[in-house]
């Protein structure tokens, strides 16, 4: 029972000498504080141990901090896998002028979930390959740059959408709905879609590049609202996020820019 304990012991020294460099910039003398606040614990009753534990903690803590690491998208994408989505429907939908009259915002949503089919008819309409040839889409965008990527959150994890495979290709395991929107309902609604503007794909930074950025998002949002009008969803586009905690939240690069953000649900009944 003793020896356990005394294991235990040597382990979590280890841990906090380790969690001490990287807690002071990983600096040595951050290793030191983190060995000098164990010494306070031993003191305390802590009891010293068998040496041969801690290479045995260090080796744990070497391989804890590797995968944090060295995983893909901020170390949490590993459980969520691609969900491919079902081919996109192209014989559905209602006469454009009956859609185009019933377009409209709403902001109450039924937490029920989009089957897969409805989310890959979706995304299809909202930014898909229509001309598999060219590559080129469904909505235009400046130059052909293509560069927004749309992200989906959802309560099962952050995907984004990989529009050639017409895949979802997971980003977080994170519900990160809530963070999407400065409004309630942003966390009630099984989809909220981020269109994310990723500046690396466009020309040098200019206000005619951060006006064709913001429109090319714009052409995107606004198919999203003709499909779920021909649909019967609900929706509402949004600008009112708290970018920085929300890219933060989504680990995005500095050089993406969350430009909107649109909510896609069943109407609450
Ligand atoms: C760029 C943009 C940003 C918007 N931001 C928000 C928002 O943050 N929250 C919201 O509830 N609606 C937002 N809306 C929706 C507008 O409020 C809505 O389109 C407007 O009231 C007209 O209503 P309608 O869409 O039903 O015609 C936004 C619309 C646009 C075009």
């Amino acid at each position: 029972m003793e020896r356990w304990r005394s294991s235990e012991t040597h382990w979590l020294k280890a841990v906090k000498s380790v969690r001490g460099y990287f807690q002071h910039g990983g600096t040595e003398a951050g290793r030191k504080k983190g060995n000098a606040r164990e010494q306070t614990n031993s003191s305390r009753g802590f009891h010293a141990l068998p040496c041969a534990c801690v290479p045995l903690g260090l080796i744990l803590c070497t391989f804890v901090l590797a995968a944090l690491v060295l995983s893909p998208v901020g170390g949490v994408a590993q459980e969520l896998k691609p969900v491919r989505l079902p081919k996109p429907q192209m014989d559905i939908g209602r006469p454009l002028m009956q859609v185009l009259k019933d377009r409209s915002s709403a902001r109450a949503f039924s937490p029920e979930k989009l089957p897969e089919q409805v989310l890959s008819n979706l995304l299809w309409a909202a930014f898909g390959v229509n001309r598999p040839d060219s590559g080129k889409r469904t909505a235009p965008s400046a130059v052909n740059w293509q560069e927004t990527d749309i992200y989906v959150a959802t309560a099962d994890g952050l995907y984004v959408y990989d529009a050639r495979e017409q895949q979802l290709n997971p980003v977080l395991r994170d519900d990160v709905r809530a963070q999407t929107g400065t409004q309630p309902f942003v966390k009630d609604a099984p989809v909220d879609l981020v269109y994310v503007s990723d500046l690396a794909k466009t020309g040098a930074a200019s206000a005619d590049r951060d006006m064709y950025v913001a429109a090319d998002v714009g052409f995107i949002a606004e198919n999203v609202y003709l499909f779920c009008a021909s649909e019967g969803l609900a929706v509402v586009v949004r600008g009112s996020i708290d970018r920085p905690a929300l890219a933060k939240a989504m680990r995005l690069r500095p050089d993406q820019r969350i430009t909107l953000s649109q909510t896609v649900g069943y109407p609450k009944k």
